[in-house]
């Protein structure tokens, strides 16, 4: 099995603890560092709505919050023929913490599509901005 392989399947047994009784749309996502260590993580849904978290931002906090700060790739899975990539916010925090990984987007038996994160955000915005702000604007 390649490690790409070995992360997709990873995100599927994430997925399988999927919290979404509101959505019935269950995710998982597998995030893998620099030494091979794989985070996992499903979205988990609240009655608020607006509270629910994402699996991809599940599976980074988890990693973050283990001491992980190298990434190497990410796979997210949903039961769809069409991919299910990131949303706007967990490419954000990817971006942030993961900088430019592929990105596997994958259903319960095969793989849909691989995108750069670049490529899903392509103008982000970043920590080089707020050192580049012009002082004399204050
Ligand atoms: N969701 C994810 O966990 N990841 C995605 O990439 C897309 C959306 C979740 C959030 C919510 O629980 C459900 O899918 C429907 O939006």
């Amino acid at each position: 099995m390649s490690d790409s392989d070995r992360l997709v399947t990873a995100a599927r047994a994430a997925r399988e603890h999927a919290v979404a009784p509101y959505s019935g749309f269950k995710v998982g996502a597998a995030l893998v560092t620099a030494e091979g260590v794989i985070y996992g993580g499903c979205n988990v849904e609240n009655a608020t709505y607006g509270l629910t978290v994402c699996a991809e931002r599940v599976a980074l906090l988890k990693a973050l919050s283990e001491g992980a700060r190298q990434f190497v790739e990410i796979a997210v899975v949903a039961d769809t023929d069409a991919p299910t990539p990131p949303c706007g916010p967990c490419r954000q925090l990817l971006w942030e913490y993961c900088g430019d990984i592929p990105v596997v987007m994958a259903n319960l038996t095969r793989v849909s599509a691989t995108h750069q994160l670049s490529t899903l955000l392509p103008l982000p915005f970043d920590a080089r901005l707020l050192s580049s702000t012009d002082a004399s604007d204050d």
